[in-house]
C-alpha cells in the first residue's frame, strides 16, 4: 500500500499488523527518549482544510517521533482563501517533494483526488461523512487492549451515524475483525437503510445498548447538517444522550468511548465522561501509536526506500 484513504479495502492481516506495530510505538511513546528514525529524512506535510484538535497533534508528535520534518499547513492563511482549488494546492505542495501528505478535508473522496494528482503517500485523516481510517485503527486498537479481543464483541455506536466518517470506517473495521456492530440513533441520523453496511440499527437507546460490550457515542455533525431538521441539545440528550441510567442496560463491564470532541450534556453525560469506565483519554494515546504505525508502513513503501 503506498497510501491510507480508508478502511476499505484493507484485509485483515494488514488491519491486524497495524495494530501489533501501533503496540510497539505505545512501549516507543512511553519511554524517557522517544525519538526513532525511520522516518529521518522525510517530509510530511499535515494539510488540513477542517478543524481538528486531535488528529493534527498527534500526526505532527507521530511523524517527529519517528524523525520525520513536519510542517503543519495553516490552511485559513493559505492561498485557498484566494480561490486556489484543493488540485492546484497538491500539485504546489508536490512540486516541493514531500515524502508523506496527510488531509483533512470537507468533501468525501478529498484524499482520493489528491492521492491521483501526486507522487507521495498520503494519508486521509478525514474526509467528509466518508472515512476516516486512522480513527477506527485507535479505536479498534482501545478496544483490543481493553477486551484482549474484538472477534465476538457486541459494539453500539451511538448518535449522529449518518454524517460520521469515525462511524463508517468503524463500521468497516470492526465488521472486518468479527465483532457484532449496532448503530443506535434517531431514523434521521441513524436510517434503517444502513442495515445494507451490515449493522443493526436501533432507534431506541435502552434497546440498542441491551448487552454491549462496547458503547461509542458520537457528537451531532451540525457543520454537515444544512437543511437537516436538528434537534434541540436538550431534547437529544434526553433520548440519545449517554447517561449512567441508560449505560445500565449495557454489559455490567462495558467500557465507553468517544472520538472527541465531546459535547458533554448533549450526547455524553460528564459523569460517565469521566468515569472509571470511560475508554477516551486512552483513545487519544492510542492515537499517537496507531498514527506511527501508519507513517512507519507507509515509509516502507515509500520509493527509494
Ligand atoms: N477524533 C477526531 O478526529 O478529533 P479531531 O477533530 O480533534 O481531530
Amino acid at each position: 500500500h503506498r497510501h491510507l484513504l480508508g478502511i476499505e479495502g484493507l484485509t485483515r492481516p494488514v488491519i491486524v499488523t497495524l495494530l501489533d506495530m501501533a503496540e510497539e510505538a505505545i512501549e516507543v511513546s512511553r519511554r524517557v527518549d522517544k525519538k526513532r528514525s525511520s522516518l529521518r529524512g522525510r517530509t510530511q506535510i499535515n494539510l488540513f482544510y477542517e478543524s481538528s484538535t486531535r488528529t493534527q497533534a498527534s500526526f505532527e508528535i507521530a511523524g517527529k517521533r519517528l524523525g520525520a520534518d513536519v510542517m503543519n499547513m495553516s490552511v485559513a492563511r493559505s492561498s485557498e482563501s484566494k480561490g486556489e482549488t484543493l488540485i492546484d494546492t497538491a500539485v504546489t505542495l508536490n512540486a516541493m517533494r514531500p515524502d508523506i501528505i496527510v488531509v483533512r478535508h470537507a468533501h468525501a473522496g478529498a484524499a482520493h483526488l489528491l492521492a491521483r494528482k501526486v507522487d507521495c503517500s498520503v494519508v486521509n485523516a478525514g474526509d467528509g461523512a466518508h472515512e476516516h481510517p486512522t480513527q477506527a485503527l485507535l479505536d479498534a486498537l482501545t478496544i483490543r487492549r481493553n477486551k484482549g479481543r474484538i472477534e465476538g464483541l457486541t459494539i453500539a455506536i451511538c448518535g449522529d451515524i449518518l454524517h460520521s466518517r469515525v462511524a463508517r470506517s468503524n463500521i468497516l473495521l470492526l465488521g472486518a475483525l468479527g465483532a457484532r456492530v449496532r448503530v443506535v440513533g434517531p431514523s434521521t441520523l441513524a436510517p434503517d437503510s444502513l442495515s445494507r453496511l451490515g449493522v443493526e440499527v436501533f432507534h431506541d437507546m435502552r434497546r440498542g445498548l441491551e448487552g454491549a460490550d462496547i458503547v461509542m457515542m458520537l457528537r451531532l455533525q451540525r457543520e454537515r447538517m444544512a437543511g437537516v431538521l436538528t434537534p434541540s441539545a436538550r431534547e437529544y440528550f434526553h433520548f440519545f444522550g449517554l447517561d449512567e441510567e441508560k449505560l445500565a442496560y449495557a454489559a455490567p463491564d462495558a467500557l465507553v468511548m468517544h472520538p472527541g470532541p465531546m459535547n458533554r450534556g448533549v450526547e455524553i453525560d460528564t459523569a460517565v465522561a469521566d468515569s472509571a469506565r470511560s475508554l477516551i483519554r486512552e483513545q487519544v494515546e492510542m492515537g499517537v501509536a496507531v498514527r506511527m504505525a501508519v507513517l512507519e508502513a507507509l515509509a516502507q513503501h515509500l520509493p527509494n526506500v
